[in-house]
């Protein structure tokens, strides 16, 4: 399975993602590979955001992705497609290439956001990580088991 999470800057939330899940994953021996994008093109080709990488690797996460922008060739590559908000959920709608594809997005919480951490202080940092990680035994549960 190749998962892909989607967040608006590819620097806060959708590379804390991919960290939390590849680590989650990996000691759960699931197999999966993990990326993430962003829907803009603010900051291509750059580290992801010192806060979140201070945040994440302070509870134990490895963050390592180089920033890219999101194509529509994603819808083809990868298996699953998570967007951290309704907006970013929204833009995919509208660069996916082909309707039969779009059973492949969905919002990571569900009906629920991952709120911007961007602007604003540590607490928001913290509240993605929470958020992520309890996002994980639902995912697994909707989208890993192999009950029908
Ligand atoms: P992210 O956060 O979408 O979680 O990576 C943001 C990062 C940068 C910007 C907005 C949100 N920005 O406007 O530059």
């Amino acid at each position: 399975m190749k998962v892909l999470f989607v967040c608006l800057g590819n620097i806060c939330r959708s590379p804390t993602a991919e960290a939390i899940y590849r680590k989650h994953f990996e000691s759960r021996k699931i197999e999966a590979h993990f990326d993430s994008a962003g829907t803009s093109d603010y900051h291509i080709g750059e580290r992801s955001d010192a806060r979140s990488i201070k945040h994440a690797e302070a509870r134990g996460y490895s963050m390592t992705h180089m920033t890219r922008q999101v194509h529509a060739g994603d819808f083809e590559e990868f298996d699953l497609i998570f967007a951290m908000d309704k907006s970013n959920y929204r833009n995919l709608q509208r660069i996916c290439p082909d309707e039969q594809l779009l059973q492949k997005l969905h919002l990571i919480l569900g009906d629920q956001e991952v709120p911007d951490p961007y602007i604003g202080g540590a607490a928001g940092f913290e509240n993605v990580i929470d958020l992520l990680e309890a996002s994980i035994p639902k995912v697994i549960a909707k989208f890993f088991s192999s009950r029908p």
